[in-house]
């Protein structure tokens, strides 16, 4: 058994990484949202083969709205996994770019109206509707149903609230960092508010490995589940 399966085995969830492209100063983007790009092109290269490995990649409607991404496998061979979006609201317009390609989850909330939940499916996506928690949509029960439809492998890639809903509720088992020489001052933060004023309350990782790509590093490590978040 694989570390993915064994996660799911004993959890009944998928093994997630978060994947961030980010500089030096730890910032995703600039102020104003613009974040293509901070990383080379060898560094994004290696970034699909995180998307390839992966049964499915998780962002939040801030990082569609943003970026209009497709979330494909394009600069390697292999498959472009499942996409899920969290989307409260059903925000996110039709004519973004995640409704083509591979299979589309929107995760969303329970009374959302029907003609919306209508004009998405009718555009090919899946609709979940789930429980609310503090204000958003529950991470944890939608990576139960990922699950559950034999999703094993889930990367998260932003922005920056989502990421920090999966570190605060200790969904995180490793993270893959890119990280840049590029220095943004205050942009959006890799990851957002933990609320932790301790140093000694850090999501503390391990396994740390580092391996340079171009002029970028790619920092990868376990999240350390004797701490705090898990
Ligand atoms: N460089 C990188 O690696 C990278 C990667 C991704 C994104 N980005 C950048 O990050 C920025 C977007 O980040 P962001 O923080 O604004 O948005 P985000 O994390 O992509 O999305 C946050 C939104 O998702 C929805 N959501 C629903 N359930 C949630 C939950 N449990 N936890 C968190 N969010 C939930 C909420 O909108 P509703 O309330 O409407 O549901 C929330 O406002 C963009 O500028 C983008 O370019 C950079």
């Amino acid at each position: 058994m694989n570390q993915f399966e064994t996660k799911y085995r004993s959890t009944g969830l998928p093994f997630v990484t978060l994947k961030l492209a980010q500089t030096l100063d730890g910032n995703i983007a600039t102020c104003t949202g613009d974040s293509k790009w901070i990383t080379s092109k060898a560094s994004r290269v290696r970034g699909h083969q995180l998307r390839a490995e992966a049964d499915a990649i998780l962002v939040g409607r801030g990082t569609v709205m943003a970026d209009d991404p497709e979330l494909s496998v394009r600069y390697v061979n292999g498959c472009s996994p499942t996409k899920i979006v969290l989307d409260s609201q059903l925000k996110i317009g039709l004519n973004a770019k995640i409704f083509s390609g591979a299979p589309l989850i929107i995760a969303t909330a329970e009374e959302v109206c029907k003609k919306q939940i209508k004009e998405r499916k009718k555009k090919g996506a899946q609709i979940w509707q789930l429980p609310i928690l503090n204000g958003q949509i529950n991470l944890k029960a939608v990576l139960q149903k990922a699950a559950q439809m034999g999703l094993q492998y889930i990367l998260i890639e932003g922005g920056s609230r989502v990421a920090a809903s999966a570190l605060r509720l200790g969904l995180v088992d490793r993270i893959a960092a890119f990280v840049a020489p590029k220095i943004l001052g205050a942009g959006i933060p890799a990851i957002g508010s933990l609320d932790i004023v301790s140093i000694t309350d850090a999501i503390a990782l391990e396994n740390v490995k580092v391996e340079s790509i171009d002029d970028d590093f790619l920092f990868t490590a376990r999240v350390k589940k004797s701490s705090k978040n898990g």
